[in-house]
Order: C-alpha cells, then sequence, then structure tokens
C-alpha cells in the first residue's frame, strides 16, 4: 500500500498593505488622518443630523478636499468621526463617481461627453485638452502634478455643451479653443478664477 503524499507546506499569509474591496485595489493616501480642522467640521456638521449616517455624503467631501482624493484612510477617518459603520462610507463613497478615488491633479479637468455634449464636438475638446495638459483621461495626474483630465456624465449644463468642469466649478457656456488656452494660462499662472467670478 502507497504511504499518503505528505502535504505541501502552507504558504504564509502576507499582511495586505490595506483593507480591499472585492476584486478592488484603491490606491492608499500618503496622509492617513484628518487634519483637526477637517475633523471639526465634520463634528459641527454631524451635530445638525439626528442619524449621523445622514451626513456622509457632505463629510466625505470635506474629506475628500483634506485628502485630496477620497482614499481607504479617508473612509475610515469618516466613520471614525461620525460613529458609522466602515463599510456604509466603503458604500458611498465607491457608488458616486463624483467621489475621486485615485489622487488627481491640482486641475482636474472634467469633459462631459453624454448625447448633447457628444453632438457639439466632446470628443474633440477632451482630446484636446489631454493633450494640451499632458495627462490623459482617467490616467491620473500630469507629471507636474498641476493636471488630471477625466471624461465624465452629464454635468446638467446640457444647453451650452461640451462641457467642462475644472474642480469644482461648471463652465456654463461654450468653450472653444481660445478660451480654453486663456482657461489653461490662467490655471499654469495661478490666477484661475472659477467660471462667472
Ligand atoms: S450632456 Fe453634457 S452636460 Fe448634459
Amino acid at each position: 500500500m502507497n504511504p499518503l503524499p505528505t502535504p505541501a507546506p502552507m504558504a504564509k499569509a502576507q499582511p495586505a498593505e490595506s483593507p480591499l474591496a472585492p476584486g478592488q485595489r484603491l490606491p492608499e493616501s500618503r496622509l492617513r488622518q484628518l487634519s483637526p480642522q477637517a475633523t471639526a467640521e465634520i463634528q459641527t456638521l454631524a451635530a445638525k443630523y439626528p442619524d449621523k449616517l445622514a451626513a456622509t455624503l457632505p463629510a466625505l467631501y470635506i474629506a475628500q478636499k483634506d485628502f485630496g482624493f477620497v482614499s481607504l484612510s479617508a473612509m475610515l477617518e469618516v466613520a471614525k468621526v461620525l460613529g458609522v459603520p466602515e463599510g456604509h462610507v466603503f458604500g458611498v463613497a465607491t457608488f458616486y463617481t463624483l467621489f475621486q478615488k485615485r489622487p488627481v491633479g491640482k486641475y482636474h479637468l472634467q469633459v462631459c461627453t453624454n448625447l448633447s455634449c457628444a453632438l457639439n464636438g466632446a470628443a474633440k475638446l477632451l482630446e484636446k485638452i489631454a493633450e494640451k495638459v499632458g495627462a490623459q483621461p482617467g490616467a491620473g495626474p500630469s507629471e507636474d502634478g498641476l493636471w488630471s483630465v477625466e471624461e465624465v456624465e452629464c454635468l446638467a449644463s446640457c444647453g451650452s455643451g461640451p462641457c467642462l468642469q475644472v474642480n469644482d466649478d461648471v463652465y456654463d457656456e461654450y468653450v472653444d479653443e481660445a478660451k480654453l488656452e486663456e482657461l489653461l494660462a490662467a490655471c499654469r499662472r495661478g490666477d484661475y478664477r472659477p467660471w462667472g467670478e
């Protein structure tokens, strides 16, 4: 009778660098804790809600501003300050595409490519922007950290497309080549003013 085969030694489990979503690896931020100011801001905000879960969206916006993007640490910090389940914060942050889950440039340029904007040249605008700033859509910040570019869904300014959003600021007017040049030059000089100001 053949002896039973000796079982192969079990591979030692490696500690994970950070918690993972199923099938998803999100980048982690250099920062691991909210600043005291952001923490205070979230606490003040949370005090206005009888149910702290309801404060998750605005709290994530505060964390996004503080961290530069919504990293896993940012989500954990929001959960800790609000006293709500981490899974809830993770679910909210990953459901909404408007939260940046990856690092972005100082100027995050978003071009809507939905139907109205597509019919009015959105693809061309997106291509032009990517070429001018040296950052491909969705590929993270440019080498100098100044720019990132993203193709996004409707920005609710369908009548004036192709619609461009710079950080939180939506351009409610047609952005032609001259306007784009002017806008990028202002960003490079550091005197960018949000649309309409
Ligand atoms: S379709 Fe582009 S803003 Fe609505």
